[in-house]
């Protein structure tokens, strides 16, 4: 699998980007016209610059703010920023100075946001918090009056998705739900190819992603690991691929069956495999932290692969580390202990609205990490398959690169590289590879696609790729139902979910 360069459409057999008729029209406008927040649908530049206010100092909020002080300085203004800790707000003051800004950014508390909102004129407020936490900030913000751009995923639940949809209703504003993957160029090709007709009409799609032991990992040692944050993984992550997928066949998912559980982390499952007594948590002071692990390759007893020291990466030890004291939000946390409430490992059945039958499995404890999905159709089939750490081996040094994704790294072993490869077959015909185009940064470049969508205002896309809430609710409904299903053992219908808005098109 090679690193590919360069785009294509080959043999000119993709038609043009069909246009989406329904509700999805409404979000991509709306995600336009929040570059405007006096509500022009596709602004060339915004008058002013957007004043912003964000809300969640965590990890992700760095990539916003690089971009208000970076790229986007001329069309966006960070006005205030606001966590539940004011160590991480700390960590920002310092990181916003060294990126030269000069003047001064507000701090509020996260129950002044409304106040804060109308005090100082807020266009739009940034979301980077906890999941659970999103449906109570964008109503919020909704009903201040701002504009809302929110993290992934748009909510854990039912409740949630109702609350946002009513809210979006009453007030008429905007919310941009920021789904980076369709701007990965890769799945951006394979857009192209699908909305192009290149494989005819899609019937089919078998869609798997594996979380490898570092960064699958990493959702069992913090707030992810239970379902009452996170919605569990089929929310938290899923919703990521569910909206690839939604957006890729453009269609609506309209029933899941979904089976699954935690089979592989926890203090149960570790039990049973023989694991013996386990620290707590990673950022110990024992020296060795070796629970007995042994590399059969030497003998020789090496550190726990699972153990996460915050101490030996800058960012882990200033952001979280440092600033336990002021809430007790332990970032390391053993991924073998008791206490998880999400599952590793699931298997999914979607139907959709057009017919289609999508069949999509994750697991988190994979050797490797990346993802493989074939779409057939009428006239073919298309596969794409992505590597994005060939191998994890005792690699503590690289250990705090969670996301390969995100942060490149060259880990590979003899059999295995990372790359990604999409190729091409129609009935009858040889088959053949897609050339791709990758830009700098995170998501092979789809980061500064979606930031430069996002504070420039996106103009037409082709390809349909800024989403709204209808989008990250259609994404998260697979997920609800999924759980649901979990529970019972049953197949759910989206539309049984009471999600406060009909997901199916041309209503
Ligand atoms: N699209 C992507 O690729 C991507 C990647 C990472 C995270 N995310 C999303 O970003 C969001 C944040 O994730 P993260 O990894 O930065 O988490 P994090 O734990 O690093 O950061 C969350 C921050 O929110 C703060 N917080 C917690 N509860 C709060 C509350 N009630 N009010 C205000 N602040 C509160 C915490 O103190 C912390 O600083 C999540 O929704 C996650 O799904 C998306």
């Amino acid at each position: 699998m090679g690193n590919t360069t360069n785009t294509a459409n080959p043999g000119g057999r993709a038609a043009a980007a069909g246009s989406r008729v329904d509700a999805d029209a409404a979000a991509a406008a709306a995600a336009a016209a929040v570059a405007s927040p006096a509500g022009d649908p596709a602004p060339a530049a915004p008058a002013k610059r957007a004043r912003i206010a964000l809300i969640g100092a965590g990890g992700r909020s760095e990539m916003y703010i690089r971009a208000i002080y970076g790229k986007h300085s001329d069309t966006a203004e960070l006005v205030g920023l606001s966590d539940v800790n004011p160590g991480r707000m700390e960590y920002y003051r310092k990181l916003i100075q060294e990126l030269g800004g000069t003047r001064q950014v507000k701090s509020f508390e996260p129950g002044q946001l409304t106040a804060f909102i109308r005090d100082n004129a807020i266009d739009r407020v940034v979301v980077t918090t906890p999941d659970y936490t999103h449906a109570d900030y964008i109503v919020e913000g909704l009903e201040a009056g701002a504009d809302v751009v929110v993290e992934k995923p748009l909510t854990i639940n039912a409740e949630g998705c109702r609350r946002i949809t009513d809210a979006v209703a009453r007030t008429g504003r905007n919310v941009v739900v920021t789904f980076n993957y369709r701007y990965s160029p890769r799945n951006s090709a394979l857009k192209e190819i699908i909305q192009g007709g290149v494989i005819g009409k899609v019937t089919s799609i078998d869609f798997s992603w594996v979380l490898d032991t570092v960064h699958g990992a990493d959702y069992f040692r913090r707030w992810h690991r239970e379902k009452e944050n996170s919605g569990g993984l089929l929310i938290h992550k899923s919703s990521h691929h569910f909206d690839l997928v939604n957006w890729w066949i453009d269609d609506v998912p309209e029933r899941v069956f979904a089976s699954g559980g935690l089979k592989f982390y926890g203090d149960k499952n570790a039990a049973q495999r023989g694991l013996g007594a386990r620290p707590e948590r990673g950022t110990q002071d024992s020296g060795t932290q070796d629970s007995g692990t042994q590399d059969s390759r030497a003998g020789e007893a090496v550190r726990d692969p699972f153990v996460l020291d915050l101490r030996e990466d800058d960012k882990l030890r200033e952001l979280y580390y440092e600033n336990e004291h002021f809430d007790g939000y332990r970032r390391d946390q053993d991924v073998f202990t008791g206490g998880i409430t999400i599952e590793d490992n699931l298997a999914l059945v979607v139907d959709y609205q057009g017919g289609q039958v999508l069949s999509y499995s994750l697991n988190a404890h994979s050797p490797w990490e990346g993802y493989r999905v074939a779409v057939n159709g009428t006239e073919g089939r298309a596969e794409l398959e992505v590597v994005e750490r060939a191998a994890v081996q005792n690699s503590t040094d690289k250990k705090t690169v969670v996301d390969p994704s995100g942060t490149p790294v060259q880990e590979e072993d003899a059999v295995r590289h990372n790359g990604e490869r999409l190729v091409v077959q129609r009935h009858w015909e040889a088959a053949y590879e897609v050339p791709i185009i990758n830009g700098e940064g995170g998501h092979g470049g789809g980061d500064e696609l979606l930031l430069s969508d996002l504070f420039n205002g996106p103009g037409e896309d082709p390809l349909g790729r800024p989403s709204g809430y209808l989008d990250g609710v259609r994404s998260v409904s697979v997920g609800i139902a999924g759980n649901e299903s979990l529970g019972t053992g049953l197949p759910v219908r989206t539309a049984d979910l009471g999600l406060g808005v009909d997901l199916r098109r041309g209503q």
